[in-house]
């Protein structure tokens, strides 16, 4: 018999939120247990639950008196799964009623299944509390450090990032220029019907219509597509390689970007994706041989260069920075609740340091690309201003489609791409 997806659900929200786990850590393993279509409705609810959280939370205080605490926080995470289909999927009510109270017993809290019950028929009652009267996390759905850091850093635009980080995320494609021109893979799409609304002019990424599975994506598993946001695509037409460099990507995992490099420039001296996590680090290997790439590939620690450098500068490093990952909410809502204030200075610290570290391995004359999926000022033109103060062989070079001129910050929803920022630095002879 198939698991109960909703008991799936409140497991899985449970170990993100009160567990600190991570979402793509935990959804798969649980999506193994059920089939087909279920995998989608379970993904669904999992990510919907995280979006809206503490909208759901507001209401579900309404509707329970006593809190849910210790071993029925699992039950607590099934109400708020419970009232999210309800309010957000186009699931019958009493398909998701009746499925959601059902899911008590496989999660062993089949005591709790009148109030279950009970509580999810008193909300379809439940007036809805008036927008204006609910505080700033419940009204965006988001922690309130995060909004008073967007406050100060966009206070034009910080409810538009809030907004666009509660949407569903396009699906964006790199065409692996090996195999095919931006041009003949869309025309290819179109065979396969699949529909583009978007191709980027600057790095070719196309934007899909509408999301498909990537196995119905034509010669995906020849290695002659991949899925990769617009934004990220940026970096290998901004870095720019030529034939014959030798290039350093030192915070290489999973390898999209590696990969986009190595794709654009076949006939580079050499390519050498480092990463601290060896987990982590074979995610680059298997996206290699999918796409039929060769790279040195090191697990090392970009800090430490030391431990793992063999003394040869590079004429290239990107530096796809650790970071919050706040420009990415929407396709990792779990972000929104697993990090803190405290870890946006921790890995300030982390990024600086690797910065410094790895302007050494740089030959004069040599390029850095700077990158994070964050949207934090702090993480991104604050940390470029004071590498560039204090680095007297550090000079910017600009980017063309930069309207600033420390770097160019996307923000999440412009063209359609996730929120990214860039910074391009040249070492002179200084
Ligand atoms: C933003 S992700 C990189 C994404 C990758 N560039 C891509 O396009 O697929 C940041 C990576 O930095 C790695 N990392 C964190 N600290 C590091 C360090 N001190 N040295 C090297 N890698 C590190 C993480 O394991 C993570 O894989």
């Amino acid at each position: 018999m198939s698991a109960n997806v909703r008991a799936l659900a409140a497991k899985c929200c449970f170990a993100v939120v009160d567990k600190g786990r991570s979402l793509a850590d935990e959804l798969p393993a649980l999506q193994s247990k059920i089939e087909g279509k279920d995998k989608g409705l379970l993904q669904e609810i999992c990510y919907g639950v995280l979006r809206y959280l503490p909208e759901l939370e507001h209401i579900s205080r309404q509707l329970i008196a006593k809190p849910l605490k210790g071993k029925q926080r699992v039950a607590h995470f099934l109400v708020l799964v419970g009232i999210y289909q309800i309010k957000y999927t186009r699931i019958p009510d009493h398909a998701a009623v009746s499925e959601t109270v059902a899911a008590t017993k496989p999660l062993k809290q089949f005591h709790l299944k009148a109030l279950v019950n009970g509580v999810l028929r008193s909300f379809q009652r439940l007036t809805p509390t008036s927008e204006e009267s609910l505080s700033e996390p419940v009204q965006f759905n988001h922690p309130s450090w995060f909004i008073k850091k967007l406050k100060a850093a966009y206070p034009q635009n910080w409810q538009a990032v809030l907004n666009a980080n509660m949407a569903k995320p396009p699906m964006w494609l790199r065409v692996n220029s090996q195999h095919h021109s931006v041009e003949k893979y869309q025309q290819l799409l179109e065979q396969a019907d699949i529909t583009t609304d978007y191709i980027d002019p600057h790095s070719g990424a196309i934007k899909l219509s509408s999301p498909v599975d990537v196995n119905d994506l034509p010669g995906f598993a020849l290695g002659q597509v991949s899925v990769q946001d617009g934004a990220a695509q940026q970096a290998a037409h901004l870095l720019d390689c030529q034939p014959n460099e030798h290039i350093l990507d030192c915070c290489a995992a999973p390898g999209g970007k590696t990969c986009h490099i190595l794709e654009q420039t076949p006939n580079l001296a050499s390519m050498t994706a480092l990463d601290v996590d060896e987990t982590r680090l074979d995610r680059v290997k298997d996206n290699l041989a999918r796409l039929h790439l060769t790279a040195k590939t090191i697990a090392g620690d970009a800090s430490k260069p030391e431990v793992w450098w063999n003394g040869e500068q590079f004429d290239r490093i990107l530096l796809d920075a650790p970071c919050s990952g706040t420009g990415v909410i929407r396709r990792h809502p779990d972000i929104k609740w697993l990090r803190t204030a405290q870890d946006i200075e921790k890995l300030v610290v982390l990024q600086q340091q690797i910065l410094n570290k790895v302007w050494s391995l740089l030959k004069p004359g040599g390029t850095l690309l700077y990158a994070t999926c964050s949207i934090l000022p702090e993480e991104n033109y604050q940390q470029i201003q004071h590498f560039i103060d204090s680095e007297p062989s550090a000079e910017l070079i600009p980017i063309s489609q930069s309207s600033t001129s420390i770097g160019w910050q996307i923000l999440p929803d412009m063209q359609s791409m996730d929120g990214f920022y860039y910074a391009k630095l040249r070492k002179n002879n200084h």
